[in-house]
């Protein structure tokens, strides 16, 4: 359990909503996100069906579910879109994810797709009311297709979905990563498997290379901040990962460890 702001001036917080459980999401434990700017909110990765209420109570402590005007969804995985259903009845605000998802995501039991925005591969800039902007920044096959980040101006932060993820073991939950080399061995193995290539990495950093960035806030495990922003950073580029590891009959070059 959660609810930590990671960044808060008078007109704008970023927090950093809820940890899930593991049993409430399978086992591996999940970030949900809320900005709350000026009174509205735009939440990120709202997770599955079993953390939904969790996520709303701790929710209802900074506003209303009617406030909230806008959706993030990184990719299409069951522990970002399961528990969407509810939030589309809570709210009436647009859904963003990639647009290669749109035609998926009705077999989640979704309905209705007229609130969804197909955010187009190039990502594009968002905003939620007049006066809070939000960037929306492609990270294709890092690891999904069609993965996407957003980054806040304000805070500087940029969620990044489950590019710095960790699985970190069940007695450890640091809200933080400040030294980047004790954290590496919780997100090098699941990196190695799960991000498509080196080639997605380097397009990615290209894409970010601009933005000014105090923390990375992905949707497992421990915030980045500080010197572990770069850190990090600097490790992705050199990593290989995915395809650039994979051999004939299933077999990769490397344990995932
Ligand atoms: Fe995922
Ligand atoms: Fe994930």
């Amino acid at each position: 359990m959660r609810n930590i702001k990671l960044f808060e001036s008078e007109r704008h917080k970023f927090v950093l909503l809820n940890e899930s459980e593991p049993g409430e999401e399978d086992g591996i434990r999940s970030n949900q996100y809320l900005i709350i700017h000026e009174g509205v909110g735009a939440l990120f990765d709202p997770g599955g069906f079993g953390v939904m209420p969790r996520v709303l109570a701790e929710m209802l402590r900074y506003l209303p579910p009617d406030q909230i005007r806008g959706i993030f969804l990184s990719h299409q995985d069951p522990d970002i879109v399961g528990g969407l259903s509810t939030w589309l009845e809570l709210t009436k605000c647009p859904v963003y994810v990639s647009r290669i998802w749109l035609r998926f995501l009705p077999h989640y039991g979704l309905k209705d797709m007229s609130r969804f925005v197909g955010v187009p591969d190039r990502g594009m800039d968002c905003e939620v009311v007049p006066g809070f902007k939000l960037t929306i920044i492609p990270a294709h096959f890092l690891h999904s297709e069609g993965q996407i980040n957003v980054y806040d101006p304000v805070s500087k932060i940029l969620f990044s979905g489950d590019i710095g993820a960790a699985m970190l073991p069940m007695d450890k939950d640091d809200a933080y990563v400040d030294d980047f080399s004790s954290h590496l061995p919780f997100i090098a193995g699941f990196h190695r498997r799960y991000m498509c290539s080196n080639k997605a990495i380097r397009c990615w950093l290209d894409t970010i290379a601009d933005l000014e960035i105090d923390m990375i806030a992905p949707q497992h495990g421990p915030v980045y901040r500080g010197t572990a922003v770069r850190d990090f950073l600097d490790w992705m580029r050199d990593l290989q990962c995915g395809v650039d590891l994979m051999e004939s009959g299933g077999h990769f070059s490397t344990e995932f460890v």
